[in-house]
């Protein structure tokens, strides 16, 4: 088990497959994308497929989704998911993907063994789209998203970042169109994890200003609080329901006290949290040849380190040693 001095129990293990992206949204990297995880620090296949079996055979995780970067970009995701899927206890797999490629892997992806997607989609306007992720892809988007939907990777959520001038006035429309297509969207609220440390508290778009937006069309009232377990998402039912629409509030409304989780790097570090300061190697113990067992321990004590919350509030708050597109959203 994977237990913190907070008493908190990580089940879901969030696994990076690579620090690359073909998108360049621009409040995760800059244009000229940024320097990459050399090769040979990368895990293969086969050590990714290890590290979850540690984490699923001796850890108690239940949970394992697959992010980036881009994780549709990792040449091995089909073979990682497949070898993931014969665990047992079997996890449930999930996907992360800005869904740029999803429209030709989606059935593959079903048949290895991923269960569901959470696609990224900030805005419906294709300029718009241009000039948030410096790419002209809004289409294989919306196709890739569809294509998820079709293969069954459903329920398929969709992530919205809002931002102050650029998106703000989407949330409505945003929402009428993931209702059209059967989506869950969530809107984020953004997080210091910027490449370029551009990220300022007061230009962010809260959760209470996408609520006042939404209210503008939509009849939105509280799912109970019971319902949300370690969810980040806070859910509201939208005119009665069963539709319903997410806010993930990382900053004005943290929910690091009910936190399930547990991150590995594309490079094989343990990190207990997005704004985690140190990191655990557990490719350098794997490649001296530590045994599962001891893999297992040192990943138990890394845990226990855990800090209680992100501190994004806290005065001399610095943001962590990696972007996002490196950690793993
Ligand atoms: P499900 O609800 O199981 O579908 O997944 P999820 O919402 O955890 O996954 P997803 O990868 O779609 O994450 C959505 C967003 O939640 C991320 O982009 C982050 O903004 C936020 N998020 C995910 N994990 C954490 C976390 O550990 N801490 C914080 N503060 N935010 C997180
Ligand atoms: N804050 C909040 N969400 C972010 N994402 C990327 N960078 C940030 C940030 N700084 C989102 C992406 C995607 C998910 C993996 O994380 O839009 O939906
Ligand atoms: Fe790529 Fe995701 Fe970063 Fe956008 S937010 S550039 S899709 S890693």
């Amino acid at each position: 088990m994977l237990i913190d001095r907070y008493g908190r129990i990580a089940t879901d293990l969030r696994v990076s497959l690579t620090d690359r992206c073909n998108l360049r949204c621009t409040y995760c990297m800059p244009e000229e994308g940024l320097a990459w995880l050399p090769k040979p620090e990368i895990l293969t296949d086969s050590e990714v497929v290890r590290l979850v079996r540690v984490g699923v055979e001796r850890l108690g995780i239940r949970e394992v989704r697959f992010t980036g970067g881009e994780p549709l970009l990792r040449r091995g995701l089909v073979d990682i998911i497949a070898g993931c899927a014969e665990l047992s206890p079997r996890p449930e797999l999930s996907l992360t993907t800005n869904a740029v490629g999803l429209a030709r892997t989606a059935e593959t992806l079903a048949r290895a063994g991923l269960d569901r997607v959470n696609g990224s989609l900030d805005t419906l306007k294709a300029d718009r789209f241009e000039a948030l992720t410096h790419r002209r892809r809004l289409q294989d988007v919306l196709d890739g998203l569809a294509a998820a939907e079709a293969a069954g990777l459903s329920p398929v959520k969709v992530n919205a970042v809002l931002m102050r001038d650029v998106n703000d006035d989407e949330a409505p429309d945003l929402l009428g169109w993931a209702l059209e297509n059967g989506y869950e969207l969530r809107f984020i609220e953004q997080m210091p994890l910027d490449a370029q440390h551009a990220w300022q508290r007061d230009e962010m778009v809260t959760a209470g200003d996408i609520l006042a937006s939404l209210r503008k069309v939509y009849d939105l009232s509280p799912q109970q609080p019971e319902e949300r377990g370690s969810a980040p998402a806070e859910t509201w039912l939208v005119d009665g329901g069963p539709a319903k629409v997410g806010i993930i509030a990382s900053v004005t409304r943290p929910f690091c006290g009910t936190c399930d989780r547990t991150r590995l790097t594309a490079d094989g570090q343990v990190r207990t949290c997005l704004f985690a300061r140190d990191e655990s190697d557990l490719r350098g113990a794997m490649r001296d040849g530590a045994s599962d067992e001891e893999l297992a321990e040192r990943w138990r004590i890394a845990m226990a380190g855990k800090a209680a919350g992100h501190g994004i509030d806290d005065p001399g708050f610095l943001q962590p040693n990696r972007p996002m597109s490196a950690i793993g959203g």
